[in-house]
This record gives structure tokens, sequence and C-alpha cells, in this order.
């Protein structure tokens, strides 16, 4: 496979769901060179999906330009691949069949998408798996069919809304590391939206916090640690610590009251911290 990633350039972004409501985010500026990870933390309801629907070109933004690379986005491609947290898998095919789809609809002849295929599931470690139903697969494992059903089209660009949130905090280390390490790897962006610090920091270069409504980025962290990151490191800690910190100020500034604050941060990266 051969992938590449993109230089993405977002200015004066916003979006608005309805003519005479508010808008969403307004003026929203970010910039992602080729290959980075970038994280955008933030608490429910600030416009993390709603920005990644626009990126993946989903929904049109009511005002500003996304370019990646020299390219004017104004729709949805399979050069970006979003995924969601429920896996959506044909749930009658196989699996090497569910990886294949795309590729099919493409019309690639049978050899080239049977190797295309076999690539993507031995990236995802799921090569024994290439002709089980998908029915008979866990949770975990149906995401990494998703995953490789993404990897086959060989984006530039993978966008993830909080894909891993409905699995076991074990299942969830192993794809947070498995998908930094394969995009790390092939070289393409990730763009991952989560309320999960430490997925941020187990997963990204750059973490950006979003807060407010509108919506606006607030604070930006360079996520300078070595791969592999492991949880329990004193660098991952310290980073998670000042992560922690920054989205607290961000959501009290933006008027949400401190418990739920806690709440919303705290008590969802400690479940994990305690597990895995
Ligand atoms: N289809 C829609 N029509 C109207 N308003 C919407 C729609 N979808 C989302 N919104 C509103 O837009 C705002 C941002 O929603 P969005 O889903 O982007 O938030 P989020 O940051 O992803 O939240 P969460 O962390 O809960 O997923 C919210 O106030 C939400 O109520
Ligand atoms: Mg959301």
């Amino acid at each position: 496979m051969s992938i590449r990633g993109v230089n993405i350039s977002i200015k004066g972004l916003g979006y608005r769901y309805s003519s005479r409501g508010n808008p969403t985010f307004s003026n929203l500026m970010l910039e992602s060179p080729r290959g980075e990870a970038l994280a955008i933390i933030g608490r429910s309801g600030c416009g993390k999906s709603t920005l990644l629907h626009i990126i993946a070109g989903l929904n049109r933004p009511t005002e500003g330009t996304m370019h990646f690379d020299d390219k004017k986005i104004e729709g949805p491609s399979s050069r970006w691949v979003m995924m969601f947290q429920a896996p959506h898998l044909f749930p009658w095919m196989k699996v090497s069949q569910n990886v294949g789809v795309g590729l099919g609809f493409a019309g690639w002849p049978e050899k080239e998408k049977a190797e295309r295929v076999a690539e993507a599931l031995k990236l995802v470690e799921l090569s024994d798996y290439a002709d089980t139903n998908v029915q008979d697969l866990s949770g975990g494992q149906q995401q990494r069919v998703a995953l490789a059903r993404s990897l086959v089209m060989e984006p530039e660009l993978l966008l993830l809304d909080e894909p891993f949130s409905a699995l076991d905090a074990f299942t969830r280390a192993s794809l947070q590391r498995d998908v930094r390490s394969i995009a790390k790897r092939l070289g393409f962006n990730l763009i991952i939206v989560t309320h999960d610090i430490d997925e941020a920091v187990l997963m990204a270069d750059r973490a950006l916090i979003m807060a407010g409504a509108p919506g606006k980025i607030v604070h930006e962290f360079a996520v300078n640690l070595t791969d592999p990151r492991q949880r329990q490191d004193p660098a991952v800690q310290s980073m998670r610590a000042r992560l922690m910190d920054a989205f607290h100020t961000a959501a009290q500034v933006a008027g949400a009251p401190a418990e739920e604050v806690a709440e919303e941060a705290g008590a969802e990266s400690s479940s994990v911290s305690q597990h895995a």
C-alpha cells in the first residue's frame, strides 16, 4: 500500500445547523501537516463531531474554506475516511468481503482486490479470520475489520469519532496503540475526536482543546512522547495531567459547572487507567 498523508489547511470555518440559530462554531482556523496525528478534545456538545463531519466532506461549512494540499474540499472522497463508534459492517458477509467492499464498488479486479484485502488484514492482525463471518467476532475484532476496510482505500486521512469508546479498556488500549503505529508506518494523517484525555495522549502528536459555544480551539499542546507509549510512563502521566488541567480550565471558562466537567474528563480516563 502506498499512503502519503496530506497537508490540511482550514481557514475561517463556520457552521450553523439552522439559519436562525447560533453558530456551532465560527472563524475556526486549523493547520495540520502531512502525517500528523491530531487529537481534538472537548466536552460534550462543543462541536467536535460537527467539525469532523465537515472535514470529512459529509457536511458543507456555512463559511470558510478547507484545502488538502492545494485541493479545495467540497465533498466526501475515499481519500479521507471516517471511523465511527460502531463498526457498521455487513453482518451477512465474511471478514474479507467486508474489507473489500469499497474496492468492489471501485471496480477492482478480483485478484488485485484479494491481494489488497490480505495486506490490510495483516496490518490489523486479522489474517486468520479472513473467512470468518463478522457476526462471530468480538466488538474489538469488528472495529479492526472496520479499520482494515478503511485502510484498503489507501486514505490520506483517517478521521476517528470516539471510535473505541464502546470497547473494554484492554481492547481499546490495543487499538489505540495499533492505529497510531499503522498510521505512522504508512504515513497518513489522523484526526481523533475524543473526550478521553488518555486517548489523546496515547495517540496524538498534537492535541487541541475545544470549548465554548460557539466552539473555539482554546489550547494547543505538542504531545512530544516517544513510541510505544505506555500509560504508566511518567512522561505520559505528566502530559495527561497538563491536558487535564487545561481541559478543566477551558470548560469552566466556557461556563460548565465544575462537577460536571470533572465527571466528564476524569471518570472515563481514570477507569481506563485502572484497568489497562
Ligand atoms: N443535526 C443537528 N441539528 C441541530 N443541532 C445539532 C445537530 N447535531 C448536533 N447539533 C448541536 O450542535 C452542537 C454540537 O454538536 P456535536 O455533536 O458536534 O458535539 P460534540 O462535541 O461531538 O459532542 P459529544 O462529545 O457529545 O459527541 C450541539 O449543541 C448539538 O446539540
Ligand atoms: Mg460527538
